[in-house]
């Protein structure tokens, strides 16, 4: 029997629509090979929401968001925002608001390599052949939700400025319970990262998963300072499975792990919370190929796919998106930044991957 699919699609800035684009249409090849029913409407976020109504993450948006089963989404971001720290609005304020107001408290991003981009690791391929592991980023807490003072000159003439750690016990159970039931499904190893020799925030982080690591005998955990992490990322990354840690220290270790497969255009992200998933490529907004039709598209590609496996339990729409995408791999047929002298573009490689699925 086919499922009725309601998505809202957040196409953003930058290179978004075009990736986007082809998503959507390998997301149509595979509900109609298989039967399903797709209704999917689209809604602005990021630099683009904010011209037009001067919020990167409108009150529309987020009502279309509540009301869909999952959210396919782009990137945000615009060169105009950067260097300007005095800017009222940016367009990333749109995607830290989406985290929180849909309490997606659990970033899920899988390192995996494929054999035919080994080549591509700035790491040796005798390390990194083999890596499969996802990092899970706890999302809506730690310094960038804690409370902050922006600069200002305080009673001494000084200017100053902080964000606060904050992390309490149930963000802390939560993600946790997140990372160890997905060891379970995987190779039933857990890191925990922190910073425990340190940070207050870290000790108790720490102290909870100690309590929670008993209930799951047959997980190994193991525990590891966010500085060491990050080196045996590089030197040993066939070591992880399944890796957990704070806000901050996630977007730094996922940004690190990202490079390690030889290309960032192909993974993917799913962030799962209290309401709809978001499925999301992790490259951002690449403003400089905006519009060139050069992006990779398979990230947001394997991001469909990931929709299809997490919010939807359609297991066979995944695989096959992902057997199409290893296919197009191994026929080399891919975008600039996997082969710059045999290079093929951004709506080539999704018209590539759709018809494969068609053909399936
Ligand atoms: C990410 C990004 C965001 C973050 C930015 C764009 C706010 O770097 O998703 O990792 O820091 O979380
Ligand atoms: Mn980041």
């Amino acid at each position: 029997m086919g499922k009725k699919l309601k998505i809202a699609v957040l196409a953003g800035d930058g290179i978004g629509p075009e990736v986007m684009k082809q998503a959507l249409d390998v997301t149509k090849a595979v509900c109609e090979k298989f039967g399903h029913e797709l209704e999917y409407k689209e809604a602005l976020t990021g630099a683009c929401a904010i011209d037009a109504y001067g919020d990167a993450y409108p009150e529309s948006t987020h009502q279309l968001c509540m009301e869909s089963d999952a959210v396919l989404y782009g990137a945000v971001g615009d060169p105009k925002y950067d260097n300007d720290p005095t800017a009222k609005v940016r367009p990333e304020q749109g995607l830290l608001a989406m985290r929180k107001k849909l309490g997606l408290f659990a970033n899920i991003r899988p390192v995996e390599t494929f054999e035919c981009l080994l080549h591509k690791s700035p790491l040796k391929e005798e390390l990194v052949k083999g890596a499969d592991f996802i990092c899970i980023r706890e999302l809506t807490g730690g310094m960038y939700f804690g409370k902050k003072q922006e600069p200002v000159v305080n009673a001494n003439g000084v200017e100053e400025a902080f964000d606060t750690n904050y992390y309490s016990r149930p963000e802390i159970e939560r993600i946790l319970k997140v990372a160890f039931e997905y060891a379970r499904k995987r190779k039933k190893h857990v890191t925990v990262v922190d910073k425990a020799n340190v940070l207050a925030s870290s000790r108790l982080w720490r102290k909870v998963a100690q309590e929670i690591a008993p209930k799951y005998p047959d997980v190994a955990t193991d525990y590891m300072y966010v500085d060491n992490a990050a080196m045996r990322m590089i030197q040993n990354p066939t070591f992880f499975d399944v890796m957990v840690t704070e806000n901050t220290f996630g977007d730094i270790l996922t940004d690190e792990a990202s490079v390690i497969s030889g290309s960032m255009g192909l993974l993917p992200s799913a962030s799962i919370g209290e309401y709809t998933s978001v499925f999301e490529p992790i490259h951002g907004s690449y403003p400089q190929a905006k519009g060139k039709n050069i992006a990779n598209p398979l990230a947001t590609i394997l991001s469909a796919a990931m929709m299809f496996e997490y919010a939807f339990d359609l297991k066979e729409e995944g695989a096959l998106i992902r057997k199409a995408v290893q296919a197009s791999l191994d026929a080399n047929y891919v975008t600039e930044d996997i082969d710059k002298n045999n290079a093929h573009s951004t709506s080539e490689v999704g018209e590539w991957v759709v018809n494969y699925i068609k053909k399936a």
